[in-house]
């Protein structure tokens, strides 16, 4: 499928179920009301030990690599925990979107979750300001905006790329940890095929990690090929597995 122009929702109709946006496109949620938050911490940051990661105390920057930015949910509970530190290292949370919310929709995330920060003003112009360039000129897809620490030692780098999966990994830089999250494999397979993972493998280093809700024989399997180790956990809440694991070696 080509990604869509935000603007037009009809390529991209969205609908609200228990105050939660569902893609009619994909049908599928982008999170869901009930723990999403709570679901995206087991699932990608536990699955991934981001917190230990974050806390590392060598300079060097630490890059999240995310498959489908939707509603930002996965961002913000990162961006939480690296506020939380006292001295996290320097992050760069990279993610890509090829069929981006309109702010109507985005801001539905903060109805959700009424006592956290999440879409303020500022960073609505600014992912608004993004899309508006990438309509005009294709080749201009990728959105930046950053958070300084508290302790005015670290900061928070989010770059999104705007675009379809095939066209947006390859600009991404080596990726520490990944968050594969492109709504269910069965219903958008695009986001899983062996190409993308292929892709994603050249993104990554030996000991580079991912973690994903969903735990498909195909994906268990794909992955193992390309030289990742894979181990299956429980999944949040009533699921029953997820995956995660590690490069282990660039065979
Ligand atoms: C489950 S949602 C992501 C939820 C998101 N991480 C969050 O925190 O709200 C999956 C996202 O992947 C995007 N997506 C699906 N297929 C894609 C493709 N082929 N290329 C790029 N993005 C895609 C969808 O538009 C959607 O926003």
């Amino acid at each position: 499928m080509e990604p869509v122009n935000p603007r037009n929702n009809l390529k991209n109709p969205i609908e609200f179920k228990d105050g939660v946006p569902v893609s009619l496109l994909f049908d599928d949620v982008y999170f869901s009301k009930e723990g999403g938050w709570e679901e995206s911490n087991y699932v990608f940051l536990e699955g991934n030990r981001v917190t230990a990661k974050l806390e590392k105390t060598e300079k060097s920057k630490f890059r999240v690599g995310e498959l489908g930015f939707g509603s930002g949910l996965n961002l913000f509970v990162t961006l939480e925990i690296w506020k939380s530190l006292d001295h996290p290292r320097p992050t760069e949370f990279i993610s890509l979107e090829g069929y981006p919310l309109p702010k109507e929709i985005l801001l539905s995330l903060n109805n959700s979750y009424p006592k956290k920060e999440l879409w303020f003003d500022e960073l609505i112009l600014s992912y608004e300001k993004a899309l508006e360039i990438w309509q005009i000129d294709n080749s201009r897809n990728l959105w930046t905006y950053r958070w300084e620490h508290s302790n005015l030692r670290s900061h928070f780098d989010l770059k999104v790329f705007f675009g379809d999966i095939k066209h947006c990994l390859p600009q991404f830089p080596e990726i520490d940890v990944w968050y594969m999250d492109g709504f269910s494999p069965g219903k958008n397979p695009d986001m899983w095929s062996q190409e993308s993972l292929r892709l994603l493998k050249t993104k990554s280093i030996p000991g580079t990690s991912f973690a994903t809700f969903s735990s498909a024989g195909f994906l268990r399997r794909g992955l193992a090929e390309l030289g990742f180790v894979v181990e299956k956990k429980k999944g949040f809440g009533r699921k029953r597995e997820m995956i995660s694991g590690y490069l282990e070696s660039t065979k």
